[in-house]
Parts: C-alpha cells; sequence; structure tokens
C-alpha cells in the first residue's frame, strides 16, 4: 500500500529511527550510467523528453543505491520552454533562454492550458515510472517556483545575483507581475498533470528565493507558494507537499504554515539544530548534508551524516543533501551515506 512507503510515512508527520532517504540531482553526471544514457539520447534536453530514457535515468540511482524515492527525471525550465520560450543548454555553462525584457517580450508567451501538448512526454514518463518503480519507493514529481523559474526567464541564463529580474520588478512592476501570475497558474497545472499522471508527492524548487529580502520573500516566495499549494490541495487533497525556498534563512520559520507545505526542505546554510528547533517544530523537514561532503567523503562525511540524522531525531525528517550532488561526487561516498544513516 502506498502510504506505507517510508517517504509518505515522514510526509504524514511520523517519527522514524531511520528517516527515509534520496538525493537532489541523484539522477546526474556523477554517475557513470548516467552519462552513457545521455549520451545515447543525444543531448540533456532530448533526454528530458524520450520518457523510455528519462524512466531509465530516474531508476539507475535506485538500483545503485536503493533510495527512499525517485524524483522524476526532467528540468523546472521545461515549463518556459512549453509556454513559448526558447530554450538550449550550452555544455560546460549551463542553459539558455530567450529573454523577457519588455511587454512585446511576453505577448507571445501561452496560456496555462496550452502547455500539456509540449509537456505531455513528462507525464508518460510520469506514468512509466508509477509502473516500474519497486513498491517501497515513492515518485516524487516536481517544479520550479516562479520566482526562480523567472529569474532564468528574464535574463535568459542562470545568474549569481538574479540582478536582472530585481531590476525587471523594479522597472517595469505590472510586466513582472504578469510573468509571475502566468508561471504560478501554469505550474499548477503542470503539477497537478503530474500528480494524476503517478506522482505521489511534489516539491516545489525555489533555488533562488534566498535573493528575495524583506517584504519580496512574502510577495514573490511565499505568496507563490502558497496559491500553488493551495490550488493542488483542492484537487489532490491526499498528494503531500515539498516546498524548498532555499537560503530563506529565518524565512524558513513558519514557512509550511503559510504556505500549507507538508515538508519544508533546508539548505546547508542553516545548522540542522537550528532548524529541528525553529522548523521542525511545526512538521517534516527535509535535509540538509552539505553536498561539498559527496566529494570529499572521509570520517567528515560519517560525522556530518550522524549529526543531522540526530539532530531530526526527535521530529519527521527526510535525510537529504541541502542543495544537488555535483557531478565531481564520488558514487562511493553515496554509499557512505546511506551505511552512516541506516547502519
Ligand atoms: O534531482 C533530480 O535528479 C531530478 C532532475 C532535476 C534536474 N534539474 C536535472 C538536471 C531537477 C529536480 C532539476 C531542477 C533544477 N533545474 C533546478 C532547481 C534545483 C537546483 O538545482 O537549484 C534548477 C535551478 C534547474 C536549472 C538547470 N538545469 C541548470 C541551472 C542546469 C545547469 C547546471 C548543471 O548542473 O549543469 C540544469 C541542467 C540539469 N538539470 C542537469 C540535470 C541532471 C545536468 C545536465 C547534463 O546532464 O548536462
Amino acid at each position: 500500500m502506498s502510504g506505507d512507503k517510508k517517504l509518505l510515512r515522514s510526509l504524514r508527520g511520523e517519527v522514524q529511527a531511520v528517516p527515509p532517504v534520496w538525493m537532489m540531482r541523484q539522477a546526474g553526471r556523477y554517475l557513470p550510467e548516467y552519462k552513457a544514457t545521455r549520451a545515447q539520447a543525444g543531448d540533456f534536453l532530448s533526454l528530458c523528453y524520450t520518457p523510455e530514457l528519462a524512466a531509465e535515468v530516474t531508476l539507475q540511482p535506485l538500483r545503485r543505491y536503493g533510495f527512499d524515492a525517485a524524483i522524476l527525471f526532467a528540468d523546472i525550465l521545461l515549463v518556459p520552454q512549453a509556454l513559448g520560450a526558447d530554450l538550449w543548454f550550452v555544455t560546460g555553462e549551463g542553459p539558455r533562454l530567450s529573454t523577457i525584457t519588455s511587454d512585446a517580450d511576453f505577448a507571445p508567451i501561452k496560456g496555462k492550458d496550452d502547455i500539456h501538448d509540449h509537456l505531455a512526454p513528462v507525464y508518460e514518463t510520469v506514468r512509466i515510472l508509477s509502473r516500474e518503480l519497486p513498491d517501497d519507493v515513492a515518485l516524487i514529481g516536481f517544479a520550479g517556483a516562479p520566482w526562480t523559474v523567472a529569474t532564468y526567464m528574464i535574463a535568459g541564463k542562470g545568474t549569481k545575483d538574479q540582478g536582472p529580474a530585481h531590476a525587471l520588478k523594479a522597472e517595469n512592476r505590472p510586466l513582472f507581475d504578469a510573468l509571475m501570475t502566468r508561471l504560478t497558474e501554469a505550474t499548477i497545472e503542470y503539477l497537478s498533470a503530474q500528480i494524476e499522471a503517478g506522482a505521489e508527492v511534489v516539491k516545489i524548487f525555489d533555488s533562488w528565493a534566498g535573493s528575495l529580502k524583506g517584504e519580496d520573500f512574502q510577495k514573490y516566495a511565499l505568496n507563490p507558494a502558497r496559491q500553488i499549494i493551495s490550488a493542488l490541495k483542492a484537487r489532490h487533497p491526499a498528494t503531500p507537499i515539498i516546498a524548498f525556498p532555499r537560503e530563506a534563512g529565518d524565512n524558513y520559520i513558519g514557512f509550511a504554515k503559510a504556505t500549507g507545505a507538508d515538508c519544508v526542505a533546508i539548505d546547508n546554510s542553516v545548522a540542522a539544530e537550528w532548524a529541528a528547533e525553529h522548523v521542525q517544530k511545526d512538521g517534516c523537514v527535509q535535509g540538509n548534508l552539505a553536498p561539498g561532503h559527496m566529494v570529499t567523503g572521509g570520517q567528515d562525511l560519517i560525522d556530518e551524516t550522524k549529526r543531522i540524522v540526530n539532530a531530526f531525531s526527535k521530529g519527521p525528517h527526510i535525510f537529504n543533501l541541502g542543495h544537488g550532488i555535483t557531478p565531481d561526487a564520488d558514487p562511493e561516498n553515496v554509499h557512505v551515506m546511506l551505511e552512516a544513516i541506516r547502519g
């Protein structure tokens, strides 16, 4: 029964002696089998849009490690592409998109109901995975949060300080707000379709939430999350939702209550002991081992993993990294981490 899956039990608020564990970017370039399948697909986007191959790379880390969850293999930037933006990846540099800096750039952006033809292969990947996953593994769907996705759509690439998005917000607020609203609506439809295809949990990645300060955090990180979560809960009340307002700092406090999220994922810039006291008091937390330990390994990896498990042991917890595992990580270190958690 799906309710007995270890990940879902923590999301329902159960305290477990051994927490469920998975890793952000668990299907990725640190794994030779991922690189082989990516080469077979030709490029990253073809991998995302070929359901059999996307399902295959989703399953690879489960075979190797036996995680408690699988995360759909896709990317947060598929939504901008479905809305009509151009998207490509430059090897060694990252994503590139057509930019949105004027009302004329926004005019051709599609409506929330026009995304599904483009995203149909992603829904097919979810359907394949919900058939093929081991019985005890939960399937996580995901989307980027409106702010994070908007930062890429405005700048046309990843930026260190999200400067172009902050500038548009200051200079043309109606346009910025229109883009945020469109992304909020599209994200609701996208995640809803993933749930209908078989995703058992969904996660909202707000990787750049930390650059929203003061009232802006409330307006552009918290409010969109609340809107997305309340719409999804109205349609799919049984599906748990993980929110990841990365580098939110003190704004992690109360985020779950204010948005209705079942779990808040925490990055590694805050201490687990702090998060246990201030965030876990409201429910499940996910996190937060620094990804660098998967590169450096050794006794520090073991000690840090155990410290985090222990810090969160009095409440519901899902073990994860504080951000994605990096391509230079040593696959052996994942075994070391799992041994430290599961004993
Ligand atoms: O976690 C998983 O295993 C699921 C798949 C997943 C990917 N991207 C695959 C991917 C998920 C959940 C994402 C989310 C994502 N994508 C985020 C939010 C989380 C975060 O990392 O902060 C963001 C900001 C993106 C946008 C994105 N996609 C960037 C900036 C890049 C380039 C950086 C890089 O690591 O190369 C990507 C590419 C990407 N998405 C890769 C993977 C496995 C690497 C692509 C490759 O194989 O070359």
